[in-house]
């Protein structure tokens, strides 16, 4: 792939702490990801995973290299420069659903739209449409606490899902879920690309691997 392609270009990214100790915690490293197609993250537990996905998502700024979203630079932003680009253009989904228990199905994933200009009508369809993407239109007035853990998951992709981010991020998404609630997530997410959105997935399921357009593993810090 030539650089001037790609959606997310990262350039001898790195990234090195020094409190309480210098420590090296990602080497760096190239990877670009064009538009519309799928990284898997693997590698081992405390290998940089989350690190690498933290930087693509700009939750956390690298300590070298450079990083181009659209061929536009993200370093030097300001913290809330960053803010504003991922609540515009990033989805997140994490380990745990992070949803609000007392709250519907629909309400949590309501809390997914930014877009402050939104019309009531318009985001209540836009709720319904995802959740019906994700499969749970019928659960939309189910309160989170008593969703499986399988349909927590589903919540809290329709959410990222809510204002059609141009990037969906997922942290270990299936690592609390059994095999077959697993599959059926990350089924989901593949489902995603289809419809031309850019994701990336942190995760050792090896059929997320088989899936993806792109494979990034990281072994100690280090592109493996
Ligand atoms: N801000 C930080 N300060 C110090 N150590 C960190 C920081 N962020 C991550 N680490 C360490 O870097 C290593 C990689 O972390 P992480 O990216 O979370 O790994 P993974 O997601 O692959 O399990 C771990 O040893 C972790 O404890
Ligand atoms: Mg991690």
């Amino acid at each position: 792939m030539t650089g001037g392609t790609a959606l997310i270009q990262l350039r001898g990214v790195g990234l090195e702490v020094l409190a309480p100790a210098p420590t090296r915690i990602l080497h760096p490293l190239d990877l670009d990801v064009a538009a519309g197609t799928s990284v898997t993250i693997t590698g081992p537990s405390g290998a940089g995973k989350t690190t690498l996905a933290s930087i693509i998502g700009a939750l956390q700024p690298p300590s070298e290299g450079t990083y181009q979203f659209a061929g536009s630079e993200m370093m030097g932003r300001s913290k809330r420069d960053l803010a504003a680009f991922r609540s515009q253009h990033l989805g997140f989904v994490f380990q745990h659903s992070h949803l609000i228990e007392e709250r519907s199905s629909i309400a949590n994933v309501a809390l997914g739209i930014t877009d402050p200009t939104m019309s009531r009508m318009d985001r209540d369809q836009r709720c319904q449409h995802v959740l019906d993407l994700v499969g749970l239109a019928s659960l939309a007035n189910r309160r989170a606490a008593d969703l499986s853990g399988g349909e927590r998951h589903r919540v809290a992709i329709a959410r990222a899902l809510a204002k059609s981010p141009s990037v969906l991020i997922a942290d270990e998404p299936t690592a609390a879920l059994d095999q077959p609630t697993g599959q059926a997530i990350l089924d989901l997410l593949a489902q995603v690309t289809a419809r031309g959105a850019t994701l990336i997935v942190v995760t050792h399921d090896v059929r997320a691997a088989e899936m993806a357009d792109q494979v990034v593993s990281i072994v100690d810090g280090r592109r493996a």
